[in-house]
């Protein structure tokens, strides 16, 4: 992995409102067909940052780099010609449409007469959703008739159609059961097996340290450390998350804390 040219590379990110310094001097990194846990308490500056990249917050000052080519990303158009893709935690969704319409909705494909492609629209879907999650079936109902996971996948496809590389998930699990859980993970095992990046934000640990192949912690702002999760315990990263406090397998950020804590 360490040949590759990472996907994304944030360094010395900054963002500030009015006197608060909600993200300090973070730097992150991300891989192809790697997953990258974004962890730390509320309010810890985790979504503020994500949002640097994603679009809908301009950074103060500090560098973006994807594919080794440093970037302007001044708004959410700017983040998807880079092929970002972003799935908020309230996934988006238009509860009333069918996942086909969700998929493309704004960006609708249309016959060469002008006219809404329904049939295409639909061809395109059932290939992705079959990709993504081959148990689906309800091409035809409303989305809030869906289960938790099944939207997760609907808001996947959509994020993932329009040739994502770089997708950030923002507490993707947090209001899902166990079994609609571990259909999110097959679907991120998924996107990692064709070199998606993904950016796995949560305030958990036990919905990201299984799935990341390392963990990055942030506390008030600041980048506690980084590691991969193989170097790591559970409990260790606990204490990054509540102490600041790095543990030997981790690489330390501005944001440790100093000595033997
Ligand atoms: N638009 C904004 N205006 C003012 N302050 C903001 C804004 N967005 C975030 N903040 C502040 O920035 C800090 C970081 O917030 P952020 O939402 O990034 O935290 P988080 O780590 O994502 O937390 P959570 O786990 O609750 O989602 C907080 O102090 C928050 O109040
Ligand atoms: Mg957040």
């Amino acid at each position: 992995m360490d040949t590759q040219t990472p996907l994304v590379e944030m360094q010395d990110i900054h963002i500030a409102f009015g006197g608060v310094k909600a993200v300090d001097g973070v730097d992150v990194d991300l891989y192809p067909g790697e997953v990258v846990g974004l962890l730390g308490h509320n309010g810890a500056g985790k979504s503020t940052l994500i949002k640097t990249l994603s679009g809908a917050y301009r950074r103060d000052s500090g560098s973006i780099r994807i594919n080794g080519q440093e970037v302007a990303i001044e708004n959410p158009r700017d983040a998807r010609r880079h092929n970002i893709e972003t799935i908020y935690q309230t996934l988006a969704l238009a509860d009333n449409l069918d996942a086909a319409s969700n998929i493309f909705l704004g960006r609708e494909l249309v016959s060469a007469g002008g006219f809404l492609d329904d049939d295409r629209m639909e061809a395109e879907t059932r290939k992705i959703m079959n990709r993504l999650n081959p148990n689906f079936e309800k091409f035809s109902a409303p989305v809030k008739a869906l289960s938790g996971g099944q939207r997760q996948s609907v808001a996947i496809a959509r994020a993932i159609y329009f040739d994502a590389r770089v997708l950030i998930m923002d507490e993707p699990t947090a209001a899902l059961g166990p079994q609609e859980t571990a259909q999110v993970a097959e679907l991120i095992k998924q996107l990692k097996s064709e070199g998606i990046g993904i950016f796995l934000i949560s305030h958990d640990i036990h919905d990201v340290f299984d799935l990341a192949d390392r963990v990055s912690v942030m506390k008030n702002g600041q980048l506690v450390g980084s590691a991969r999760t193989e170097d790591v315990t559970k409990d260790e990263v606990l204490g990054m998350i509540i102490l600041g406090k790095c543990p030997p397998g981790a690489t330390p950020g501005p944001g440790a804390l100093d000595g033997d804590g």
